[in-house]
C-alpha cells in the first residue's frame, strides 16, 4: 500500500486562477485530497482561494497550519507535524481505496522562495514512502512583468532576484544594478521606504516597477517608486527596476 501513496505539489500562480496551467487544474480536479498550508490566525490560504474554482463540488480539503516565523525552532516541529498529517490523511484514503493521490497548492511556483522546499524534505526524510512530484506554476515577478506590458530581460540581459527585506540598502543596490541589467525584489513588505529612498539616490526610482497582488482584485501596478507613496508595502509585492530606460 505503501508506495500507493502520491502527493503533487501544484503552482497555482500569484493570483489569477486562470494562470494555472493545464496539468496543475487536472491535477486539483483528480485529486482524492486538497492541501493547503495556512498560517496560524489568517483566513483560508490565498492559494487555495485561487485553486477553488478547480476543486470538485465536495471534495476533501485539508489545511495544514504553519506559523508564519523564520524561528527554525518553531517551523521544524510544525513542518514534521504537517507531513505527519498529510500522510496519514493520504493513508487512511489509501486504506479504502488502495493507492491516494494528494494535492498540495502553493502560491506561484512550488520550488520558488516557498514552504514547499521544506516540506518536501521533511516528507523525504520520515517518509519516504510518499512519491512527490511537482507542477510548475507561474512565479509573481513573470505575472507583473506581463502586467505591465514591460520585457523583464532579452537579449544576453541579466537579471538578479533578491528579497528586498535583505538588500534594501544603497550600497547593495548600486552593486545589483551594477552588475545586472534588471534586478527583480521580492518581499518589498516594509522594505519600501529603504528600497525607494536608495533607488531615488541611484537616479533609478522613476524607472521601477511596483506591483502588488498581481493578478488579483486588488491588484496595483506602477510604473514609478515616486507614484507609491505608502512607507509598507502589503506582504504580496514586488519592485522590478531595470538599468536602461527601455528594458
Ligand atoms: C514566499 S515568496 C513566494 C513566491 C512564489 N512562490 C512565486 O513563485 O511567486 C512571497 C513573495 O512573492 C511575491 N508575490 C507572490 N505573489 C504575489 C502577487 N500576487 N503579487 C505581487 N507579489 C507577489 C512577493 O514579493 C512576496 O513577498
Amino acid at each position: 500500500m505503501a508506495e500507493k501513496l502520491r502527493l503533487t505539489a501544484v503552482g497555482v500562480g500569484p493570483g489569477d486562477p486562470e494562470w494555472i496551467t493545464v496539468k496543475g487544474q487536472r491535477v486539483l480536479a483528480e485529486a482524492d485530497v486538497v492541501f493547503a498550508p495556512c498560517s496560524e490566525g489568517a483566513g483560508e490560504s490565498l492559494a487555495l482561494q485561487i485553486a477553488r474554482p478547480w476543486l470538485r463540488p465536495g471534495q476533501r480539503v485539508v489545511t495544514l497550519p504553519l506559523p508564519m516565523t523564520r524561528d527554525r525552532a518553531r517551523l521544524e516541529p510544525a513542518w514534521q507535524a504537517a507531513a505527519d498529517a498529510l500522510v496519514a490523511t493520504l493513508g487512511a484514503v489509501a486504506a479504502e481505496r488502495g493507492g491516494a493521490h494528494g494535492a498540495y497548492v502553493v502560491l506561484g511556483d512550488p520550488l520558488f522562495y516557498g514552504t514547499f522546499a521544506h516540506l518536501w524534505r521533511v516528507l523525504a526524510d520520515r517518509h519516504p514512502e510518499i512519491g512527490v512530484e511537482v507542477v510548475p506554476g507561474v512565479p509573481a515577478f513573470v505575472a507583473a512583468a506581463a502586467r505591465a506590458g514591460r520585457p523583464l530581460a532579452t537579449s544576453s540581459q541579466r537579471v538578479a532576484i533578491v528579497p528586498a527585506v535583505y538588500e534594501a540598502d544603497e550600497r547593495s543596490l548600486a552593486d545589483l544594478v551594477a552588475n545586472f541589467d534588471a534586478v527583480v525584489m521580492l518581499k518589498v513588505g516594509r522594505a519600501l521606504a529603504r528600497v525607494r529612498a536608495a533607488l531615488g539616490r541611484l537616479g533609478l526610482a522613476n524607472r521601477a516597477l511596483y506591483a502588488a497582488r498581481v493578478g488579483l482584485p486588488s491588484e496595483r501596478v506602477a510604473l514609478g517608486l515616486e507614484s507609491v507613496e505608502e512607507d509598507e508595502a502589503p506582504y504580496l509585492s514586488l519592485v522590478i527596476v531595470h538599468r536602461e530606460e527601455k528594458p
